[in-house]
């Protein structure tokens, strides 16, 4: 019998994983948010992932479980422990991923580069360490963020007065300048064997991602180094089980830093879909089942991936494939199954080519085609 993967969570990353889970013949569920979810397809339970008897009983079904996000509380994730269901990544892992405050602690336990930190609860924390830190900071909530909800660029205390009152302590970095932001994507098996895809540079729109050229130009040599030396390190004293994302900030004195981890496929692997020999989904997929990890060599010089980031105020994005696909051949698009809201991620788009600007402009020009 083919082993059954259960995802928790039926955003589009889940759903990206279909293809993979179709493609090795492995069974494939997944605990979706509702019948609109983006991974609807394999939806076997519709409910609600912080609820434990709904999990239960969804796990009992499957081999391993594994997540479409970080979201899934602790008393959850203890109730599958006990009941003695196999969650990759575990969840002495994934902690890491769930609260910013514990992974800027274990990551200076390993002594892998970050920004300056800070755990601060009050409003006298939050001015001393801006004190310090030449009057700006980024403040962040440990928990619950995503795509920049959860981040502010402050140069005072009142800009964060609300935070400072909420029960949870909040975490505090030095604004980093960065020349540019970079992912190093890896797979762990169980284990211990790992598999690197090149280092790729990442570009965020109002704290959102927004393109991905792969490999990150100019990348070779150091950079490289540091990055896949900081992922190994990371991912083995962590023991991510899975595909593990390090969001790197290459600062202007080239130095290499962790912005945060997450512990799933994730946007700035997107590309590996077409471009790698085995994508992030597919060897998500092989490392939590605990199979070979499949070669991550690249299919082309160039690699761009462009998300659809809202769409049109009218009509379906849907309804502009058609048109799409007949003026932008070059173009691989994946849509998501999600209504389009303003800024909210609907899709994106790949090209591979030999030259990186013409890949740029194609991805840009087919991506765009949507958004309009
Ligand atoms: N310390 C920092 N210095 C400078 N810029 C920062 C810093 N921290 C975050 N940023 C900027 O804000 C963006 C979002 O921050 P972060 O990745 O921590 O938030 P998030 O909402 O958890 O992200 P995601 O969209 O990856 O889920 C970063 O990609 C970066 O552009
Ligand atoms: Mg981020």
């Amino acid at each position: 019998m083919s082993q059954r993967v259960g995802v928790i969570g039926g955003g589009q990353l889940a759903r990206m994983m279909i293809p993979a889970a179709t493609n090795l013949g492995l069974e494939f569920s997944v605990l979706a948010e509702s019948d609109e979810s983006s991974a609807r397809l394999a939806a076997t339970t519709v409910g609600d992932y912080t609820d434990v008897s709904t999990v239960l009983a969804f796990a009992r079904e499957c081999d391993v479980i594994t997540f479409d996000h970080e979201h899934v509380p602790a008393n959850v994730l203890s109730a599958l422990e006990e009941a003695g269901v196999v969650i990759r990544p575990a969840p002495h892992a994934l902690r890491f991923a769930q609260d910013k405050l514990a992974m800027r602690e274990r990551l200076r336990d390993l002594g892998v580069p970050q920004p300056d930190w800070a755990r601060a609860r009050s409003v006298r924390d939050v001015d001393s360490f801006l004190a310090s830190h030449g009057g700006r900071a980024v403040a962040k909530l440990a928990r619950g963020g995503y795509d920049g909800k959860g981040v502010r660029f402050i140069s005072s205390s009142a800009e964060v007065l609300d935070w400072c009152e909420a029960d949870d302590d909040m975490l505090l970095e030095e604004a980093v300048s960065f020349r540019r932001e970079l992912a190093q994507l890896i797979g762990r098996r169980p284990s211990g064997e790992t598999a690197l895809w090149p280092v790729v540079e990442t570009v965020q729109t109002n704290g959102v991602c927004a393109e991905v050229i792969a490999p990150a130009p100019g990348g070779e040599g150091p950079i490289e180094t540091m990055a896949a030396d900081i992922a190994e390190r990371v991912a083995a004293g962590l023991d991510v089980t899975g595909v593990l994302a390090v969001e790197l900030f290459e600062t202007t004195d080239e130095r290499i830093l962790v912005n945060e981890l997450a512990m799933r496929p994730h946007n700035s692997g997107h590309w590996s879909i077409e471009g790698a020999v085995t994508s992030q989904f597919e060897q998500h997929l092989r490392a939590v089942l605990d199979l070979p990890l499949g070669s991550t060599a690249l299919r082309g010089e160039s690699i761009v991936m462009v998300n659809i980031l809202g769409g049109p105020a009218q009509g379906a994005l849907a309804d502009r494939l058609p048109q799409a696909l007949e003026r932008h051949a070059e173009a691989k698009v994946h849509l998501y199954g999600k209504s389009p809201r303003p800024g909210r991620k609907v899709g994106h788009v790949t090209v591979l080519s030999d030259i990186l600007e013409d890949a740029v402009a194609q991805a840009r020009g087919a991506a765009g085609f949507f958004q309009d």
